[in-house]
């Protein structure tokens, strides 16, 4: 079976990526693999306004992102592709951000990059959704390594897509088993890429956070809009746990070590929207209406979901529909119990934010910022 010609060491080798793209679904549709650290949304509280003098039925939803409409600031977040079973999960999510009006990111685009016969588990998602933002999605690592402008030109065409993510995934690269852990020279690759294409580059972390230092170096070499990711939803060290149990012992410790690593959501959010003007994606582990809220009132223009989408996305793009469809009446429901009729009167209402996530930003010099929060009043 294995010979000495290139084209049967190559077919072994995609096998091998398409293993643990299944993996990865697998173990995050059948394990724990979220960090037990808080995203730090429990210290925040927005304040009840028991007369607020609107409708429920008149709270408005619809947004802008990147010079695109959106009918409410959610988008699926990038989780797969480059496997035959994640063709009908990119489906199912695809159709039901159509019908929602929402947005999707695909997962990393490498594998189909390296091999055009896996593309179709990405494209299915433009052919499933014509209309709808997509974003594509390439590595970090993979620009330190060498990507440019091809490799990334043809991610986009593979959707059509509206934006491209590079994904930053340092935490799960350092302890990974195959990890590729080379971010040297990733900066001055995007800032070239960015002048390259004719599609913003949006930068995402994975599950870790982005600091304020980070998102200001980020918009200085062009990109237009960030996703935070921050801790407090899935783990990649978590999941590589699961795969390296007894196979690689020291990887394995590795991993629960730094399931709890990173920067909590909220603080993230807090950090990067205060720190640069570009929008804001928060992300990494929001699963309820109430907490949407609190990430657009902390100055997020989105709110990104993983992990809560896959399970439903296994099944049917109703499925999906629901659990959408849930998390937009839960985020309308809050808006309402704030007084607020739309997005804009949402990102100016009073914020109070206490305990962790409080001690966090005041010890990293932002207790002006935090009184003018808490006092703001919505116009
Ligand atoms: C099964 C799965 C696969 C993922 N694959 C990718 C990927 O290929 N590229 C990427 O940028 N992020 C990937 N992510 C990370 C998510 O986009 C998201 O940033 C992270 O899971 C945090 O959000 P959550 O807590 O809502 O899951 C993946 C997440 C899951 C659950």
């Amino acid at each position: 079976m294995v010979t000495s010609s290139g084209k049967t060491s190559r077919t072994r080798k995609q096998s091998l990526t398409e293993e643990r793209k299944l993996d990865h679904i697998r173990i995050c549709l059948e394990r724990e693999v979220q960090s037990a650290c808080p995203t730090g949304f429990d210290d925040i509280q927005l304040v009840h306004n028991a007369a607020p003098e609107i409708n429920l039925s008149n709270v408005d939803l619809s947004c802008s992102f990147l010079g695109h409409k959106l009918d409410a600031p959610i988008i699926v977040t990038a989780m797969t592709g480059g496997h035959s079973e994640a063709t009908s999960i990119n489906q199912n999510i695809a159709q039901s951000v159509e019908e929602l009006g929402l947005a999707m990111g695909v997962g990393s685009q490498r594998a189909a990059i390296e091999d055009p016969l896996l593309a179709e588990s990405f494209a299915i998602a433009r052919e499933s959704a014509p209309k709808a933002f997509l974003v594509g999605n390439i590595g970090a690592p993979q620009l330190s390594l060498g990507y440019g402008a091809k490799e990334a030109q043809t991610a986009i065409d593979m959707i059509d897509a509206d934006a491209l993510a590079i994904h930053f995934n340092a935490a799960q690269e350092a302890v990974q088993p195959e990890g590729e852990a080379t971010f040297t020279g990733v900066l001055k690759a995007i800032l070239t890429l960015s002048h390259e294409l004719s599609i913003p580059i949006i930068a995402k972390e994975t599950g870790a956070g982005i600091s304020s230092e980070v998102a200001k170096s980020l918009v200085e070499v062009g990109v237009k809009a960030i996703d935070v990711a921050g801790l407090g939803g899935t783990s990649w060290p978590a999941v590589e746990v699961e795969r390296a149990k007894g196979e690689d012992t020291q990887k394995a410790i590795l991993g629960r070590w730094f399931t709890n690593w990173g920067i909590p959501t909220a603080v993230s959010t807090f950090e990067a929207s205060r720190t640069v003007k570009i929008p804001i994606i928060s992300s990494g582990g929001i699963r309820t209406g109430i907490e949407c809220a609190k990430a657009i009132a902390l100055g997020a223009t989105l709110v990104g979901v993983a992990l809560p989408v896959l399970g439903p996305a296994a099944t049917s793009s109703k499925d999906v529909s629901e659990h959408l469809d849930t998390l937009i009446l839960g985020l309308k429901a809050a808006m309402f119990l704030v007084g607020a009729s739309n997005l804009r009167e949402l990102n100016q209402v009073p914020v109070l934010i206490g305990g962790n996530t409080r001690n966090w930003l005041e010890l990293r010099g932002w207790g002006e910022d935090l009184r003018y929060l808490a006092k703001r009043t919505a116009p």
